[in-house]
């Protein structure tokens, strides 16, 4: 390696430092209260789940051996898929190693030359980075703004030989989500297909926990369908579905992220499959989510007081000030993440809690006065 090459980096790095945006992966284990995870029902800790691995690595190995075309797609893959199609009310579905590459191939093969994509200005990282390199044009809405998305449908419809609409369910970094509702009206009046990201509303919300087009009552109007295993199905993985074969088909046949990766292990798939099946009858955990992310909200009395997700954001704006927040919380032993640019767009620097159902709300009580001392000071 060339000195000038690690000259570069370390010059990178250090702007970095400088403005309080360096990265680094730290072992947190000093903490009673975990507020920043996805694992939303905690269910990685679950016996059944746990006992659901072990049995599928014991009959089908601890890999799978290869990529899902050649031999890596096994009885414990079918069956997975199978449960997941039916709790999703979708026909067609396939799996991925995760949801990051299961959004990059999407939206790299899915749309055309002459098609359009509008996507929600605070989509994943997952569907912007593969919007770069989608042969169609695309244009950014304002965050959940049904108004100017319907602006942008009024003005491109007929210009057009296809057009997507893309968004998340919950998301990721502010708790806050569309109003489906509308989306779908809106999807009658200029035809597009719609595709869903529901890696955040998987489990929390819905009467069956298939996530917040379920609760809304639009799933049969969501064309292409995502959600991740590892959130609230405590797992690794993700699935794509669509009520049309060929958009699976066709998948199968032009995804590099799928014909060109061994396919995600039997303990991942078996764990998946046990949590599902639990959170299908976890009427009560998802009512207590809702209840302390109320109740949580109205402490803080920030924007997002309507939302009833997991995620909540305390804005801060300063990287510096947020990181520094996030350890005093730390030193009081409860976990939560600080969330700087280019995650979120800048001065938006935030504080992100992520709420479970084993929450003990006395650590709840601890976490807001702490937030409000820190405020005062
Ligand atoms: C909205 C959204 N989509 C996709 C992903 C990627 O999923 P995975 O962790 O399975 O790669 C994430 C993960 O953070 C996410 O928040």
């Amino acid at each position: 390696m060339t000195k000038k090459f690690i000259n570069r980096l370390d010059q990178g790095l250090s702007d970095l430092k400088e403005s309080h945006l360096h990265r680094e992966v730290r072992l947190y284990n000093n903490f009673e209260c975990n507020l920043a995870s996805n694992d939303y029902f905690q269910l990685r800790f679950h016996p059944k789940v746990i006992a659901g691995a072990r049995r599928a690595c014991e009959k089908f190995g601890s890999g799978s051996g290869a990529s899902p075309l050649l031999s890596g797609f096994l009885p414990c893959h079918k069956e997975l898929l199978e449960e997941i199609i039916v709790w999703k009310q979708k026909p067609y579905g396939m799996l991925f190693n995760s949801g990051f590459v299961a959004n990059q191939a999407i939206l790299k093969h899915l749309p055309g030359k002459k098609d359009l994509v509008l996507a929600d200005r605070l989509i994943h990282h997952s569907l912007a980075q593969a919007l770069l390199s989608c042969p169609a044009k695309f244009k950014r809405y304002s965050h959940l703004d049904m108004d100017e998305l319907e602006k942008l449908l009024q003005k491109n419809h007929e210009n057009f030989d296809t057009l997507f609409v893309v968004t998340e369910s919950v998301f990721s970094m502010d708790g806050d989500y569309p109003d489906l509702k509308k989306l779908v009206a809106l999807k009658h009046k200029y035809p597009f297909v719609l595709v869903l990201d529901e890696a955040h509303g998987t489990g929390v919300f819905g009467e069956n926990g298939g996530g917040l087009a379920e609760e809304m009552g639009v799933l049969s109007d969501v064309d292409i369908l995502i959600g991740t295993l590892g959130k609230s199905l405590a797992s690794m993985g993700a699935y794509v579905l669509s009520h049309n074969q060929s958009v699976i088909d066709y998948l199968t046949n032009v995804s590099g992220e799928y014909i060109y990766s061994t396919f995600l292990s039997p303990s991942q798939v078996g764990a998946a499959l046990e949590s599902i099946k639990l959170i299908k009858t976890y009427d009560e955990q998802r009512k207590k989510i809702r209840r302390i992310s109320k109740y949580v909200r109205s402490q803080l009395k920030q924007n997002y007081q309507e939302y009833e997700s997991p995620i909540i954001p305390i804005f801060i704006g300063d990287p510096h000030k947020t990181l520094n927040l996030r350890d005093i919380l730390l030193k009081n032993k409860i976990l939560v993440g600080a969330v700087r640019p280019p995650t979120v767009p800048k001065e938006t620097s935030r504080l992100r809690i992520s709420l479970h159902s084993d929450i003990n709300e006395e650590s709840l009580d601890i976490l807001l006065n702490l937030i409000k001392t820190w405020k005062k000071d």
